[in-house]
């Protein structure tokens, strides 16, 4: 019988290997890798289910078919369990139907095979295209940050009285996220907003900015406009910014309650970065010293702070920068 389908199915074109019995069957499988097996379940040396139990714990995906006469229907269920893809009875009668099953396994594991290729190939490409999006972004964000710095150092230089006050604004501010719990992506965002967020100053004269009296009306309203400066300069270059850093300078002098400048925004409608870069910026400025004043220490901003928070300032952004204070977390850094 053997023999009989070895010559049939050579004379369909495949290349055929017989073995005499199950030990000599699995050796052969292991050194020659063949494409697709056909066993008997009753062989001299090792059963055909003994041999696909072995076959299958090597490798899962080689097509098996079983062709026995022996064949009790728990027999078909046995092999059918240990992987065998077709069960076919002897005596077959018509070996089309042997070449069938040969042909049909076949194509579908060819299928598996490219599948699994496919697959891995998709993988492998996603993996390689998220690890590049990643490295740009990262470069883009470094990119961004040393734009930031220099901006910063250059407003900086123009106003020498207040020399620090935006470093140390933003480190007051990213402590007070961090007592807030606010989120990772959100918390660079502010750390760079809180960095530059004065940089409409700029565009108001430094006679103004460094000016050691009582200002007038009009320069305190002059010195207002420097909200809206710093959002328009950012328009222009912040396109590309993961964060809404424009908007956070933006709204850096707005008050819950709407009396705050330019726009009168209340509550909701200030982004969480603005409302803690409110609370860090006044108690910054009134811990250190200004050009019009000497410093007034922690204890009068924090007083500041206290007796309207839930009024000027968000209650809980106040709440966090008391206890930020309070654990000794954090203190001001003067160089
Ligand atoms: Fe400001």
């Amino acid at each position: 019988m053997r023999q009989t389908m070895a010559v049939y199915l050579e004379n369909c074109n495949f290349r055929v290997i017989q073995a005499e019995n199950g030990r000599e069957g699995l050796a052969i499988f292991l050194e020659k890798n063949p494409d697709l097996m056909i066993l008997d379940l009753q062989m001299p040396g090792m059963s055909g289910l003994d041999l696909l139990a072995a076959i299958k714990s090597d490798l899962p995906v080689i097509p098996t078919i079983v062709v026995s006469g022996t064949g009790s229907r728990d027999d078909v269920i046995a092999t059918l369990k240990l992987g065998a893809w077709d069960y076919i009875s002897k005596p077959i009668v018509d070996l089309a139907v042997l070449e069938n099953a040969v042909t049909k396994a076949l194509n579908k594991a060819r299928l598996i095979t490219e599948n699994k290729r496919y697959q891995l190939h998709l993988e492998e490409e996603v993996s390689l295209r998220t690890a590049e999006l990643l490295r740009r972004e990262q470069e883009l964000k470094m990119t961004l940050i040393s734009v930031v710095d220099v901006v910063a150092s250059m407003v900086e230089k123009r106003d020498p009285y207040t020399a620090g006050h935006e470093q140390r604004v933003s480190a007051l501010a990213l402590a007070i996220a961090r007592e807030l719990g606010l989120d990772e992506d959100r918390y660079e965002g502010l750390g760079l907003a809180a960095t530059i967020h004065d940089l409409g100053k700029v565009a108001i004269p430094s006679e103004i900015l460094s000016k050691p009296g009582k200002l007038t009306a009009i320069e305190y309203s002059l010195i207002q406009t420097h909200a809206q400066i710093g959002h328009d300069i950012l328009t222009k270059g912040t396109a590309g910014f993961p964060w809404p850093i424009k908007t956070i300078v933006h709204q850096h002098h707005e008050r819950i309650d709407g009396s705050g400048y330019p726009l009168g925004l209340k509550g909701r409608d200030l982004l969480i970065e603005s409302r803690i870069l409110a609370v860090a910026d006044v108690v910054e400025a009134m811990a250190s010293h200004r050009p019009y004043r000497a410093a007034l220490g922690i204890q009068p901003a924090l007083a500041e702070i206290t007796r309207y928070r839930g009024i000027r300032y968000d209650r809980e952004v106040v709440e966090a920068c008391l206890a930020v204070f309070a654990k000794r977390q954090f203190s001001f850094e003067y160089s």
